[in-house]
């Protein structure tokens, strides 16, 4: 895995603009995130189908990354899990890991990579792991900056309303960089702190040389850490080029602190997403109130009512309607699909025209063939309906393969559990089962056969035939009458009670 200097395979053009020449991405994935007061790293925190550092990798990826490195110390397994979860095994480039041992700053963290890039010469960017929202673009516009002025280093920065929590950019009078002061160092000093050009923390570095400066840095600081933004004094003492570019988009340089940050960071990814289904021809009743995953296409003409939540690999056909508080995860619905309020939908292929809910459940395994109808209060699981089928009311549908117009009543359950192992129920064409009927499986009811109302079939059901299995009705003439006038003629008895 261990790639020395900056002899890198090639890789396939990155999508969108031109990238610059290669450069190698080290992201900065150590830490422990304080502030965000979880027992997790707060870089695998979920998010948008992804983690916080899943996002930042893929930004990597897609910029023109010719080699992957990051640095990883807390919660190292989770978050090396949380890099590889989702990238398939053909994904290039692979993510390379070095291991920061104590968490010393985030100088000391870009030390901890100088083993896989030592003697190399060329460019290195290097991202904090908690900057999700970051833009491929964006990555390559700062490479590109760098290369064009021929700097040691230049940092993206940013200009903030409230700059709290960030470092604080430095400039002389004539506005060369001078420096950058962490809001922990600040002391008080309010000149300083009303700076609203704040360091973005992704950074473009000259390898050569690079390491040294580091190592020139001091932890006399208020958090006896080695500060990468101190890189930008070490450099500039020493004669070489240090650059700022300002990024117009503050939003997107957000790092994530706090749960607070964190909120809004899933709220502009979900805004962001939106905004391109709306130009894509989506209507969005209600934006604020409306949620979906970055992986998801939505076709035109799709109408997505409030609370709506559309996850993971969810695609949607044209001219579906989605009404509210549906929930469908790594689905794919057909055109013209229309989802009745309240339902959860996970991993279910739903075919054209047909209508679900509302109150459904579909689980995993489910296949719903095209003018299909599931009713309210229907379960299904592993469970296939072939073309025109419906089950429109209370039933339980698991590991069942239900073929075309078939019609089964209310109250159906599929028994498939026996306590030890799962078994199938087959239900072929042109079937129609009666309300409140209990399959027993494993079992087969043939070809347009019929199942009576309330019975509980534990035999195959030959095809064309009527299966009952229901006691036989008895009906006592006259029993009703008696028994109330029993009871009225007995003191102390009353009409409707049993003794
Ligand atoms: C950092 C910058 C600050 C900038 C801000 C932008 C420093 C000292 N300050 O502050 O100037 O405005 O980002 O968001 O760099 N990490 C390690 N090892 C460590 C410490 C941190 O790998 O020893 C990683 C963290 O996991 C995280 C990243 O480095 O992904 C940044 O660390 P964080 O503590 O969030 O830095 P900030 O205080 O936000
Ligand atoms: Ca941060």
């Amino acid at each position: 895995m261990t790639r020395r200097g900056s002899s890198v395979p090639a890789r396939g053009a990155p999508r969108g603009r031109a990238a610059p020449a290669r450069f190698v991405a080290l992201i900065l994935a150590a830490g422990q995130g304080k502030r965000m007061r979880s027992a997790r790293t707060k870089l695998i925190h979920g998010l948008a189908g992804g983690t916080v550092i899943s996002r930042v990798v893929q930004a990597a990826r897609d910029a023109g990354s010719a080699r992957i490195i990051a640095v990883i110390g807390v919660q190292a397994g989770e978050v090396r899990a949380a890099i590889e979860e989702g990238s398939g095994a053909s994904v290039t480039p692979r993510v390379e890991y070095c291991t920061q041992e104590r968490q010393l700053g985030t100088g000391h963290a870009v030390l901890a990579a100088e083993g896989l890039l030592h003697g190399g010469k060329g460019t290195l960017l290097i991202l904090n792991g908690d900057v999700p929202l970051v833009r491929p673009s964006t990555l390559r516009s700062l490479v590109s900056a760098h290369r064009r002025r021929k700097a040691a280093l230049t940092l993206l920065t940013t200009r903030l309303e409230d700059p709290r929590g960030y470092g604080r950019i430095l400039r002389r009078a004539g506005g060369s960089l001078s420096g950058i002061v962490e809001q922990a160092d600040l002391g008080g000093r309010t000149k300083l702190e009303e700076i609203r050009e704040v360091n973005a923390g992704l950074y473009c570095a000259e390898i050569d040389g690079l390491f040294t400066a580091l190592r020139a840095t001091s932890r006399r600081n208020v958090q006896k850490e080695y500060y990468l933004p101190d890189l930008v004094g070490a450099l500039l003492r020493t004669g070489r080029r240090v650059d700022a570019l300002l990024h117009p988009d503050a939003g997107e340089v957000l790092g994530i602190n706090s749960r607070a940050d964190f909120a809004r960071v899933v709220r502009t990814l979900n805004q962001r997403k939106l905004a391109e289904l709306m130009e894509e021809g989506v209507t969005i009743l209600d934006p604020e109130a409306t949620y979906v995953d970055p992986e998801v296409s939505v076709a035109e003409d799709v109408i997505l009512h409030p609370m709506v939540h559309l996850e993971g690999s969810t695609s949607i056909g044209a001219g579906s309607v989605i009404h509210a508080g549906v929930r469908i995860v790594d689905s794919t619905l057909a055109d013209g699909v229309e989802i009745l309020d309240h339902c959860l939908i996970h991993d279910a292929i739903i075919g054209p025209g047909a209508r679900v809910g509302p109150f459904a459940h579909l689980r995993p395994g489910t296949r719903l063939g095209a003018s299909t109808r599931i009713g309210n209060f229907v379960e299904t699981k592993k469970a296939t309906l072939g073309d025109n089928s419906k089950a429109n009311h209370l039933a339980y549908l698991g590991d069942a393969e239900i073929g075309r117009n078939v019609n089964v009543g209310a109250g159906t359950i599929t028994c498939n559990f026996d306590g030890w192992s799962k078994h199938r129920t087959v239900l072929e064409e042109d079937v129609f089962i009666g309300s409140d009927t209990q399959l027993v499986a494993p079992v087969t009811v043939g070809r347009g056969a019929f199942v009576g109302a309330g019975s509980t079939i534990t035999k195959d059901v030959p095809a064309g035939s009527l299966a009952l299995s229901r006691a036989k009705q008895r009906n006592i003439e006259g029993w009703a009458v008696k028994r109330r006038r029993d009871a009225a003629s007995t003191p102390g008895k009353k009409g409707s009670r049993r003794r």
